[in-house]
């Protein structure tokens, strides 16, 4: 696992976006793994750029998606197909049939979820796989538990994430409790990942990820056994280096 500590957010977000447009550039048939949340936007943005100005061409990248609410469609606001097309999917030459999220409005979410695994397992894999941090420590949905979860699930929130993600919407009531998540198998199976941290509130989280052990109770400090796995992550976010 390498760190890279950057000033600052908008560093975090270039930088991250050069090696995800490397990627692109080098493997023009790749498979990228894709999260939402606010860390992501400013890579997101920087790639829209890149592809504005000639430099990259996505017309043959598949992409996965990491997670979706659980009674959430495309049409909310909130669901993370949603998010997806307004952030980068409608600004960038990707055939809407190559971008893959779980269907938040599956009849029955355990079975979306074996198809979600199912569908990722026929395209091969995962080639670089973007993760955000959540404060708790969670990567996609995989929240704290007693054990890893290895595939695709349904997971019940835990009430840290409804908090935390409740600032997206106009009361905590309405944020869903479940969702569908990649598990920790596809993401660790994944030829590169790229984890993505900025500000104080996940100073905690990042600091356990990256020097304590490797547990469920912090399902990122997973990615310590990650063979290529670069953490982006401002200074506000690496306070603790510079403790004692
Ligand atoms: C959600 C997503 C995660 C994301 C996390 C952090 O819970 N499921 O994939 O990493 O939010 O979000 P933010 O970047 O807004 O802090």
């Amino acid at each position: 696992m390498k760190l890279l500590v950057c000033n600052d957010y908008q560093e975090m977000s270039k930088k991250a976006a050069a090696l995800i447009a490397a990627q692109v550039k080098l493997f023009p048939e790749s498979i990228l793994g894709l999260a939402t949340g606010s860390t992501p936007i400013g890579t997101y943005d920087e790639l829209i750029r890149l592809y504005n100005t000639g430099e990259i061409d996505f017309s043959e990248i598949e992409t996965v998606n990491l997670d979706e609410y659980v009674g959430l469609g495309p049409d909310h606001e909130q669901s993370y197909r949603h998010f997806m097309n307004e952030q980068l999917f409608n600004h960038i030459n990707l055939d809407p049939e190559m971008t893959h999220v779980p269907n938040g409005l599956a009849a029955n979410p355990e079975e979306e979820a074996e198809n979600y695994e199912m569908m990722v397992e026929c395209l091969g894999g995962i080639d670089l796989q973007v993760l955000g941090l959540g404060p708790n420590g969670h990567i996609g949905f995989n929240e704290p538990d007693s054990f890893f979860t290895p595939g695709t699930h349904v997971v019940d929130l835990s009430k840290e994430t409804i908090d935390a993600n409740s600032r997206f919407f106009s009361s905590r009531a309405e944020v869903p409790h479940q969702a569908i998540t990649l598990g920790v198998k596809q993401i660790m199976q994944a030829g590169k990942v790229i984890l993505l941290v900025s500000g104080e509130k996940k100073a905690k989280a990042l600091k356990a990820a990256v020097t304590g052990p490797v547990t469920p109770d912090l399902p990122a400090s997973i990615l310590q056994l990650h063979p290529d796995c670069t953490v982006f992550a401002d200074e506000a976010a690496c306070e603790w280096i510079y403790d004692d």
